[in-house]
């Protein structure tokens, strides 16, 4: 098969033109060689395999290549890389891996391509296209992975054993290539992901978690998630996710499957936002509640305060998954520990006060707070699913018009604590934290306006209240 189409670039020239000079062959594999195959589409980074020194030829193109990025070379590796354009080129050397007698550790060294091909981690990520002149756009497929591209298939080039133990990763990447793809993984790949499982421990938590959140933005993350569980990665995870599974019945009541439900909340959520943090919130909303469950014979099945058991998990979580901690963190955090709230909202008689602290505590969130809100709703019974919805939309709504009348959305405090140690000649201490907050309070309460006049007076109040003799008047203010 010629893909001529596939390589048809200036930058291919160059490399070309460059192996013919070091009289290398050279080849383009991986991820480019797939993606053109089965999306048509050019991948905008290109990784490169010479017969020879991968080192060299990536020096010989560079110099070629007028604006391209400083060369960076991984001597360890065999490999250089470097941006042109907007392209990233990986070039390296073709490897094989031999055994001496005396040792179980492979040795690696120069190898043809077939060598370099069976080493890669599946016949789809395994076939390359010929860029030197005499073969230009031929392919090499000696794994058949041009017929597992058509029948959707995820192998392994070696006995799966092999591969994945070369590699633990490969086995989140087969997962991650499956629900990204919408490809099955090969029986006996499958298998020897289960029963090499625990192996992912010797991963580091950056490349895990790199294959993970490539997986949470899917657009249906619980693909890849429960083929995660079904293979036992999860447990290695997410051990907390895999806590939430099951049903127990006592008095003959029930409840849900949190696990199956967290996955469908995830799903939902999904088509709704590629804000991963979100998507995560989704994830961990319910994280709380294996912790919390208790069985009341009066009430049946609680999770008490889970949503903020949930929230210290996530902080727990992140850190131990090496996630971001700061914002992103914060974030998710907060999401979890506000996910009940608007549903409590839902009452024809709240008040505005109620509505008012949602507002406050979730800040510029609150449309995040309610996408997830909605995308919990998981009943099958449609009616139901349209009345929650139809309340979610008053809630809403009722946000909507308490935030255009009072403010309080991005709530910055009326008065500062300069002005209060000044009114009052007093210095830095817990009045000026009691009058800020008390001032805070009756806004979300009602009982005066978001506004610096009303809190102004309020202050003199409050003052009189502590006994503070004010070095200011009303009118100096
Ligand atoms: N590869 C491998 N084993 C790994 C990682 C990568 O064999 N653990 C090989 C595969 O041949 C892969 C190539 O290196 O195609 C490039 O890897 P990478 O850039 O991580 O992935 P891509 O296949 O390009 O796909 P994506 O960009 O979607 O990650």
């Amino acid at each position: 098969m010629k893909l001529k189409k596939a390589i048809d670039h200036k930058i291919f020239e160059i490399v070309s033109e460059a192996a013919a000079e070091l009289n290398q062959q050279v080849f383009v594999v991986g991820g480019y060689v797939r993606d053109f195959l089965l999306k048509d589409e050019k991948k905008k980074d290109i990784d490169f395999v010479t017969v020879g020194s991968g080192i060299e030829l990536a020096k010989r193109v560079h110099s070629k290549m007028e604006g391209a990025s400083k060369l960076s070379v991984f001597k360890r590796y065999g490999t250089a890389m470097f941006v042109w354009e907007d392209t990233e080129l990986e070039f390296v050397g073709a490897r094989r891996e031999s055994y001496s007698e005396d040792s179980r550790k492979p040795f690696v060294e120069d190898g043809s391509l077939e060598d370099d091909q069976k080493r890669r981690d599946f016949t789809i990520n395994a076939l390359a296209i010929a860029v030197n002149k005499e073969n230009f756009g031929e392919l090499l497929d000696p794994f058949g992975g041009i017929s597992d591209l058509k029948n959707k298939i995820i192998r392994t080039p070696l006995s799966p054993d092999i591969t994945y133990s070369d590699d633990p990763l490969r086995m989140m990447r087969a997962i991650r290539f499956a629900a990204q793809l919408n490809f099955t993984i090969e029986e006996n790949s499958f298998q020897s992901i289960i029963k090499n499982a625990e192996r992912i421990e010797i991963v580091s938590k950056e490349r895990v978690m790199d294959e993970f959140q490539k997986i949470m933005m899917t657009d249906k993350p619980s693909v890849g998630l429960k083929l995660l569980d079904d293979a036992g990665l999860m447990k290695f995870i997410l051990p907390e996710l895999v806590a939430l599974k099951g049903i127990e019945e006592m008095e003959g009541q029930t409840h849900k499957d949190n696990f199956y439900h967290t996955l469908e909340v995830v799903d939902n959520i999904s088509p709704n936002t590629d804000n991963i943090w979100l998507r995560w919130a989704a994830l961990l909303h319910d994280i709380g509640k294996a912790p919390t469950k208790r069985y009341d014979k009066n009430i049946g099945w609680t999770f008490h305060s889970h949503e903020f058991v949930g929230s210290k998990m996530v902080y727990k979580i992140f850190k131990r998954l090496k996630l971001p901690m700061g914002q992103a963190m914060k974030y998710v955090q907060k999401i979890v520990m506000l996910s009940s709230r608007p549903i409590a909202l839902i009452d024809e008689n709240v008040t505005d006060a109620a509505l008012r602290r949602l507002l406050f505590d979730a800040g510029e969130d609150i449309e995040d707070l309610f996408t997830l809100c909605k995308a919990d709703i998981t009943t099958k019974n449609e009616r139901k699913q349209f009345r929650f919805k139809k309340n979610f939309n008053l809630v809403e709504q009722k946000l909507k018009e308490v935030e255009q009348r009072d403010r309080i959305r991005d709530f910055q405090p009326p008065v500062s604590g300069d002005e209060i140690m000044e009114t009052f000649g007093i210095g830095p201490g817990k009045e000026i934290g009691i009058i800020k907050s008390a001032i805070k309070e009756a806004i979300l309460e009602g009982e005066i306006k978001n506004e610096r006049e009303s809190a102004l007076n309020y202050m003199f109040e409050l003052g009189k209240k502590l006994y503070l003799t004010p070095k200011l008047k009303r009118s100096d203010l």
